[in-house]
C-alpha cells in the first residue's frame, strides 16, 4: 500500500448523456469525504466516448490511455448516443471504454446486485424473492467474443456476405479470473457458481475444466456449475440461492444486466473493474455505474447518481483500502433511501421523485 500521505491519483471520465450530471455529484461526495479516506484525492479529468469523437475524432486518446495507466483508479460516467450510432465499431464511443479495460487489463468486473429492502417493490420480481438478495456477478472483461479474432464481415459471392466473431479464452484469462472469483468468495458466503455453455461450445467445456481445478485449491468454498441459459432462468427463478456467479465476458454482459433488474432498477447498481495485484497491492481499476448513458433523460436532472456514488465507495474499498469510508458511504445511501428519497426511475406510484443533486444533497446529509 501506498504511504499515507502520497496522493491517491483519480482520473474522472464523464462521457455522454447522463454520465457528466452523475459524475458531477459523485465528485461532491468525493470531496465531502476527503480527511476520511487517508490520503487526499488528486483529480483530473478528460473526454471519452462521443464527447473523444466530437473533439478528437476517436472514442478516447493514446493521451488519456496513457494517464489512465498512470492513475491509481478510474472514475467512469457513462458514453455512447443516438448521434455517434451509424459509425463504425471502432469508432463508437464504447470502443473508448472497451480499449480502456483492454489496455488495463481489467479482468474482473465485480457486479454487486443488492436488493434494499426499501426498494424491493420496485423489482419486477416480487418482494420475498428479491428482499435481502446480496449476489455479485463477476464478469471476465478482457477476453471471449468482445475482443477475439477474428472478427468481420466477408463477401461470399452472389450477394451473399457472412459476419462473425470469434469466442476465444486461454487458460490464463480464464484461471485469474475464476481464482478472483473464489477469493472474493471466501469474504462472502463462501459459494461460486461458474456458468459456461460447456454442452455447446468448445470455449465452455475449457472453462469449467479450469473452474474445477482452481475450485480444489478452495476447499472451504462451495463451487457449482450451471448452463447460461439456465442461469438466467434461475435468476428470475430464485435469485437468492447465488453468492457468486463467475463468467465469461459475454454472458456476464447479459447475466449482469438480469441480475440488476432484480434490485428494482440499473440506476443503483455500481462496479469495479479490477486488475491484478503488483508486489505492493496496487492494481489497476474503473468504476463504472452498470447504467449507460440514457440520452432520453440527459440534462434534465432526472438521473439517479447513486450507481456512480456506490462506484466510488468500492473505489474506497478497492483501491484506497479505505472499508470504513466506504462502509460508511454506503450506510449513507442506505440511510436516504430509507427515509423515502426516489429518483424517478425507483419512485413508487405517489412517490414525488427528487433530482440528481437532491439526492445527493441527502447522502451527504446523512453522511454527516
Ligand atoms: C456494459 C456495457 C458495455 C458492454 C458496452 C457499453 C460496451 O453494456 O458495461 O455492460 O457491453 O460491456
Ligand atoms: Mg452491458
Amino acid at each position: 500500500m501506498a504511504a499515507a500521505s502520497e496522493p491517491f491519483r483519480l482520473l474522472v471520465l464523464p462521457g455522454d448523456g447522463i454520465g457528466p450530471e452523475v459524475i458531477e455529484q459523485t465528485l461532491r461526495v468525493v470531496s465531502a469525504l476527503s480527511g476520511g479516506m487517508g490520503r487526499p484525492v488528486h483529480l483530473s479529468e478528460a473526454l471519452v466516448g462521443g464527447a473523444a469523437i466530437d473533439a478528437h475524432g476517436v472514442p478516447v486518446t493514446d493521451e488519456t490511455v496513457a494517464r489512465a495507466l498512470k492513475s491509481d483508479a478510474v472514475l467512469f460516467g457513462a458514453v455512447g448516443g443516438a448521434k455517434w450510432d451509424d459509425q463504425p465499431i471502432a469508432l463508437r464511443p464504447e470502443s473508448g471504454l472497451l480499449r480502456l479495460r483492454k489496455e488495463l487489463d481489467l479482468f474482473a468486473n465485480l457486479r454487486p446486485a443488492i436488493c434494499y429492502p426499501e426498494l424491493a417493490d420496485a423489482s419486477s420480481l416480487k418482494r420475498e424473492l428479491v428482499e435481502g438478495l446480496d449476489l455479485l456477478v463477476i464478469r471476465e472483461l478482457t477476453a471471449g467474443v468482445y475482443f477475439g479474432e477474428p472478427r468481420g464481415v466477408e463477401d461470399l459471392g452472389n450477394g451473399v456476405t457472412r459476419a462473425y466473431d470469434t469466442q476465444a479464452y486461454t487458460s490464463v484469462e480464464v484461471e485469474r479470473v475464476v481464482r478472483a472469483a473464489f477469493e472474493i468468495a471466501r469474504g462472502r458466503n463462501r459459494r461460486v457458481c461458474s456458468v459456461d455453455k460447456a454442452n455447446v461450445m468448445q470455449t465452455g467445456g475449457f472453462w469449467r475444466g479450469i473452474a474445477t481445478r482452481v475450485g480444489a485449491d478452495y476447499p472451504d468454498v462451495e463451487l457449482t456449475h450451471m448452463y447460461a441459459d439456465n442461469c438466467a432462468m434461475q435468476i428470475m427463478r430464485r435469485p437468492k440461492q447465488f453468492d457468486v456467479i463467475v463468467t465469461d465476458n459475454l454472458f456476464g454482459d447479459i447475466l449482469s444486466d438480469a441480475a440488476a433488474m432484480l434490485t428494482g432498477s440499473l440506476g443503483l447498481l455500481p462496479s469495479a473493474s479490477l486488475g491484478a495485484s503488483d508486489a505492493q497491492g496496487r492494481r489497476k481499476a474503473l468504476y463504472e455505474p452498470v447504467h449507460g448513458s440514457a440520452p432520453d433523460i440527459a440534462g434534465k436532472g432526472l438521473a439517479n447518481p447513486l450507481a456512480t456514488i456506490l462506484s466510488f465507495a468500492m473505489c474506497l474499498r478497492w483501491s484506497m483500502d479505505a472499508p470504513a469510508a466506504a462502509d460508511r458511504l454506503e450506510a449513507a445511501v442506505r440511510s436516504a433511501l430509507a427515509a423515502g428519497v426516489r429518483t424517478a426511475d425507483i419512485a413508487g406510484p405517489g412517490e414525488t421523485a427528487v433530482s440528481t443533486a437532491e439526492m445527493t444533497d441527502a447522502v451527504l446529509a446523512a453522511l454527516g
